[in-house]
């Protein structure tokens, strides 16, 4: 029988230099939508799909990541004397079970690959979920969620897929359609970042993985690959044609790159509009600057 997917990678090592000078303090992966920091989505997201084990591989300056899934034992106190339970209920999903979360330090930013690969003593022979902050993706039923019920039917790699505009696959993983069954697909290539005229689809890779422990072990290899980086990319497709298969899965749900500037304002208005206690006055306003903007042209 297969074996349950319990686990999952974090990488957040990476220093948000496109977020400066915000990032100089904060950790990118701390920065909200609306109230709640992008590392909440993606955990919230993982528990949705049954995860128990967190891990998370950091860099110097993430303290705050830290600080973040603690109690905080002193602001508790105060909002139970105060009687605030609807704000203690809210700073539930905070807290992480003892021995849940664990943090791994990226010494070099090597490369995707390279943080994968840190969390393998921690991963050990039980297949992983992989899921990169970055991504935002709004869905019914969450994306990780979709993917386990996919991995439970077929096994294998999977990782999260969707069609890109052809001139941008030069900033994703790009797949190499093997046999198209809607959904999903069988993959027969994966390639990292290809220009659009070398690449071999517009099907792109989007953050979020199920995968087998044996590419830890093509990890092990320490092959650097695109832009001189150990690409987790290369590692996946290195078990194209083994026994488990590597497998594309078409999520339903909008995704959001958040790791951009447009891409978090847009995932800001998105999210705020899914609020009912926000949505009136953020469409309003929306209305507004759309008006002005038209008169003014
Ligand atoms: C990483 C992966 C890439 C994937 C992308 C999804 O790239 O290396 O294969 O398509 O995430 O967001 P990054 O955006 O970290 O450069």
């Amino acid at each position: 029988m297969r074996k349950k997917l319990t686990k999952a990678i974090f990488p957040v090592a990476g220093l948000g230099t496109r977020f400066l000078p915000a990032t100089k303090s904060v950790p990118k992966e701390i920065m909200t939508l609306v109230d709640r920091p992008l590392i909440q989505y993606a955990i919230d997201e993982a528990r949705a799909a049954g995860i128990k084990e967190f891990i998370f591989v950091t860099s110097r300056g993430k303290g705050a990541l830290e600080d973040y899934f603690d109690h905080a034992p002193t602001l508790e106190q105060e909002l139970r004397k105060k009687g605030k339970t609807e704000l203690l209920e809210i700073l539930k999903d905070t807290n992480m079970d003892s021995g849940a979360i664990a943090y791994i330090r990226q010494h070099k930013a090597l490369g995707l690959g390279h943080a994968v690969w840190c969390a393998r003593r921690l991963i050990a022979n039980e297949p992983f979920a992989v899921i990169l902050p970055d991504d935002v993706i709004a869905a019914e039923k969450p994306c990780l969620q979709q993917m386990v019920e996919a991995y439970e039917e077929t096994g294998g790699n999977v990782v999260a897929a969707m069609e890109v505009p052809p001139e941008k696959t030069s900033s994703y993983g790009v797949l190499d359609i093997g046999e198209d069954m809607g959904q999903m697909v069988k993959v027969k290539g994966m390639v990292e970042k290809p220009p659009a005229e070398e690449a071999p689809s517009n099907l792109a890779v989007i953050g979020r993985y199920i995968l087998t422990p044996s590419v830890l072990r093509s990890l092990n290899q320490m092959k650097s690959g695109a832009g001189g980086e150990i690409q987790l990319t290369d590692a996946i497709a290195n078990e194209i044609g083994g026994d488990d298969g590597v497998y594309g899965y078409r999520f339903r749900g909008q995704r959001f790159d958040c790791g951009s500037k447009a891409g978090f304002l847009q995932a800001t208005v998105s999210f705020g509009l899914a609020r009912a206690e926000l949505r009136d006055d953020l469409l309003g306003y929306i209305r507004d600057v759309v008006q002005m903007d038209k008169a003014a042209e």
